[in-house]
């Protein structure tokens, strides 16, 4: 499965990115004549492109399929993502232009764009004096051309002296040359970012504002070669054989790439400003191997760290616009140097389909004033009791900064800032110094090494305020709901079945008629409250494909994939549970669960999209992870890196911690796993199906007996009559921890492996290592390894009062807490799963 998943995702994001290649019409040797022209169309019939004599490059119109437009542009003709290195810059919303639009060769002119109505869009500004263009030629260099007649090797106008936001080999940029990123991937506008080689010598990477783009009007740099007086540099070359580099006034050069590169005979090159702001280079092999179908890699970017504003020594009092990430925007460094961002904790997107742009608080921020009369009733944004802070770990904002306390801790820096009505968030760090920022936030930045943590300034949310009566009976609910997840064995069913029946009888009977527009209706409310999305079953079969494509199975049902309509075009790939354990008489409790874990936000759990509870048809609605279990991630070979599996541990050990202590209604998950533990695009740890346990309670007990336990996860007092408690999550932890240090399954019948017993033996007997086999990075880092293995021995001690609590396991884990050596874990007697 894992396999077609990716597959489908590939092929998704091809159709996602992939552009329509028009077709190519002959055109000798490149070289094009005055008065050829080339029209955008969707039907390909009337398209065509010009194509440089090797085939390697082609000049025309390229449908841009999210945007709903067309671009002009050069692109590599012959790879198979056909990628554009050059697009006339048009003055559209878009960047694009419409279906209809053509451009023609003129003399007088050169190129000139015009839309389907024939009004000027786009031309190539010729210099004056230079007489009249005769042809315009598509160069195997990647370079359009256009001369004259008498002077063929003089170009009065080419791509590579009007360059957008790539570069060649054998292009350069002169002094005050530049070049200026996309808005986004699919849109062509100008965008934030410029690299420029200045007067002073120095290329240097600027941000702009994003409105005006006034090209004069820089924010501020966040690279620079350093190549000023007093031997500045005059050129940015990126030559023949693939290196970039400042030529200087000595001729002497300063080279940007890290080692050589690969041989341009058998690649390509090029280097880009991304939309994000990052300058890299890359290369391509030009024919496709069998196996190597690699696509674009990198050879070097910078700046190092695109999420980091570095505040060199004169711009620290500029504090304007922002690096990757928009304004309240968490910028995260991902694969190949490449920032990527994510709201805060109740923000959301303001344009939900840039996700590089602001976030805009889903709540009433706090204000001032007015002063509160005594004959007004509190209004939610002057009341201090109303807000909260959320905690965002790992997360600094280096900027806005309006009171500085030295030697506080998190108490009184929280104390600070929620009585202080100008206090938007309070970065804390382990230096106990507590820094109270305004809005809006800029620069934010994660890291998995960040000592620092943001704690920001939220409204409660509604079942949060005491005057709601709702919390605290939920206990007694959630050991009957664990008992209903594992049922494996007949005693355990038969106490908290009667249990059950008891507890069931206090409640008032659920209104049986009730038709299915009420229900609509109350399911519209709790979304709008929470800002899910309320789906129809139809919204959803067509979304699914009639439920073709399954991502799996679990206690609770059967997963498939979906894919939503965004805006326009654009789709989004969700995970679909069709609920089939569900009575159909209780649809507000339903409601109101669902209500429950959409609450819950944490960067370690799986986020909830929507629901549909239509009649019988019961859904939930998840974002989708693109990686797969970490069942899978961990039983592969290659084994994961040992750094990824500790960071993936800690992951995990957050996300338990914040369901059992963090969040509104405290939620023992009951059925952690690896098979529960989904991984996202970046290898980091997602935790499914918590509290479902809740949602499955609603459900009549005649089905109890279908529903399978995990065994090897099961905590002791499973099988006998102890209270559950939060403590089974940290059993089942324990076990998985092993598996994450070991990367072996907790019971291997083909090996005969129990796994935390074989661990156990190899603590007491002092042979680690066996454990972690031919695993050399682990081997490198015994300590840790010993740590952990020592803390998973705590977490599985078959006495739930010798296990430590969640919040006791992530500061071991993060070397906060010291770890004593365990005991014996079952030191009374051996506990058969059978
Ligand atoms: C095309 O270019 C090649 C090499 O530059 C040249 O030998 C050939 O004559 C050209 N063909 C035409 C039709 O111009
Ligand atoms: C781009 O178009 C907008 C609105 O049509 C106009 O106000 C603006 O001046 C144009 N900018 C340029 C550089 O032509
Ligand atoms: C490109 O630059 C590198 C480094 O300056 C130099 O070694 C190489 O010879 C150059 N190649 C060409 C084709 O000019
Ligand atoms: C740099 O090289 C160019 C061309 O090779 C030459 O004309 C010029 O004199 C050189 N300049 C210096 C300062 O060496
Ligand atoms: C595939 O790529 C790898 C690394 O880039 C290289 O070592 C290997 O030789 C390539 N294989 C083929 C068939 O090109
Ligand atoms: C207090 O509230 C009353 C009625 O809403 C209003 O007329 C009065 O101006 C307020 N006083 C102050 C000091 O805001």
């Amino acid at each position: 499965m894992g396999v077609l998943t990716s597959l489908l995702i590939h092929l998704f994001l091809l159709l996602q990115l992939q552009t329509l290649v028009v077709l190519s019409q002959n055109i000798v040797n490149g070289s094009v004549p005055v008065r050829e022209s080339l029209t955008a169309s969707e039907s390909q019939q009337f398209s065509s492109s010009w194509r440089s004599p090797s085939g390697d490059f082609a000049f025309g119109f390229r449908k841009i399929k999210q945007n709903d437009g067309f671009t002009l542009s050069i692109w590599f003709d012959k790879i198979p993502d056909k990628t554009i290195l050059w697009h006339a810059q048009v003055n559209t919303s878009t960047g694009l232009v419409p279906d209809g639009s053509k451009v023609t060769l003129t003399a007088a002119g050169g190129l000139i764009l015009t839309d389907h109505r024939g009004h000027q869009l786009w031309d190539s500004s010729l210099s004056l004096s230079s007489g009249s263009v005769s042809r315009g030629r598509m160069t195997d260099s990647g370079n359009f051309v256009l001369s004259s007649e008498d002077s063929p090797d003089e170009y009065l106008w080419s791509s590579f002296e009007n360059p957008t936001d790539t570069l060649l080999p054998s292009q350069s940029i002169e002094v005050r040359g530049d070049l200026s990123s996309r808005r986004t991937e699919t849109n062509f506008k100008k965008g934030r970012f410029m690299l420029r080689l200045g007067d002073d010598g120095d290329v240097q990477l600027f941000t702009l504002n994003s409105e005006t783009l006034e090209q004069s009007d820089t924010y501020f740099s966040y690279y620079a070669s350093n190549t000023k007086d007093p031997n500045p540099g005059i050129q940015l070359v990126f030559n023949q054989s693939g290196y970039m580099y400042v030529l200087r006034r000595d001729n002497s050069t300063f080279v940007l790439n890290k080692g050589d590169p690969v041989s341009s005979r058998d690649f390509y090159h090029r280097a880009v400003l991304h939309f994000d702001g990052v300058f890299a280079q890359y290369y391509h092999p030009k024919r496709q191997g069998n196996d190597n179908n690699s696509g674009w890699v990198l050879a070097w970017a910078v700046p190092e760290n695109m999420c980091e504003k570095t505040f060199g020594p004169n711009l620290d009092a500029n504090e304007l616009g922002n690096m990757a990430c928009g304004f309240n925007n968490i910028c995260i460094l991902g694969h190949n140097q490449r920032p990527r961002c994510e709201c805060p904790e109740r923000f959301v997107l303001q344009d939900p389909s840039d996700v590089y742009g602001d976030c805009l608080p889903d709540f009433e921020m706090q204000t001032c004033g007015p002063v509160n009369n005594q004959t007004d009733v509190a209004t939610a944004n002057t009341d201090v009791n109303l807000y909260e802070l959320v905690t965002l770990e790992g997360t600094n904002w280096p900027s806005g900064d309006y009171k500085r306390y030295r030697n506080y801790d998190e108490e009184k820096c929280k104390d600070a800032c929620i009585k202080d009505c100008f206090c938007a968030a309070v970065v804390f760090g382990l230096d106990r110094v507590c820094w109270k920022k305004k809005f809006p936030l800029s620069y934010g930045h994660r890291s998995k090494t960040g000592d620092s943590y943001t704690l920001v300034k939220v409204l409660k949310r509604a079942a949060d305020v005491p005057v709601n009566g709702k919390r605290g009976k939920n206990h007694e609910w959630l050991i009957i709901a664990c008992s209903v997840l594992l049922g494996a064995s007949a005693f355990v069913n038969f106490i908290f079945l009667a249990l059950y029946r008891k507890k069931s009888k206090s409640k008032k009977k659920p209104n049986q008629a009730r038709d299915i527009g009420a229900a609509t209706a109350t399911a519209n409310a709790t979304a709008l409250e929470l800002n899910l999305r309320v789906f129809t079953y139809r919204e959803l079969a067509e979304a699914t494909r009639d439920f073709t494509e399954e991502l799996g199975r679990g206690a609770f049902g059967i997963v498939y994939k979906g894919f939503l309509k965004v805006s326009g075009d654009s789709e989004v790939v969700v995970a679909v549970k069709k609920l089939d354990r569900l009575a159909q008489e209780n649809e507000k409790e339903f409601n109101n669960e669902v209500k429950v874990i959409g609450q819950i936000h944490h960067k370690n759990l799986v986020k909830l999209v929507g629901f549909c509870n239509e009649g019988q048809s019961r859904m939930i609605v998840y974002e989708f992870l693109p990686n797969g279990t970490l069942a899978d991630y961990l039983f592969r070979r290659p084994r994961p890196s040992w750094e990824d599996r500790r960071r993936i541990a800690v992951g995990i050990a957050r996300g338990i911690l914040y369901l059992h202590e963090e969040c509104s209604e405290k939620i023992i998950h009951c059925d952690i796993k690896p098979q529960n533990i989904l991984l996202d695009e970046y290898d980091s740890p997602r935790i499914a199906d918590f509290g479902l346990a809740k949602l499955l309670m609603m459900n009549q007990t005649h089905t109890l007996t279908n529903i399978r336990g995990t065994k090897g996860y099961l905590a002791t007092e499973w099988f006998r009559n102890s209270p559950i408690t939060s403590k089974v999550d940290v059993y089942s932890y324990g076990v998985m921890l092993l598996e994450t240090v070991c990367c072996k399954k907790a019971v291997d019948l083909k090996e005969n492996v129990i796994l935390i017993d074989w661990a156990y033996d190899c603590f007491r007997e002092n042979r680690l290592d066996d454990l972690i086999e031919d695993d050399l990075e682990a081997i490198d880092d015994m300590e840790t390894v010993e740590r952990y293995v020592k803390i998973a021995i705590w977490c599985i001690q078959e006495e739930p009062g010798m296990r430590p609590n969640m919040r006791n396991v992530t500061q071991m884990l993060e070397g906060v807490a010291q770890v004593h050596d365990p005991p014996n874990p079952s030191p009374y007697s051996i506990i058969s799963c059978d």
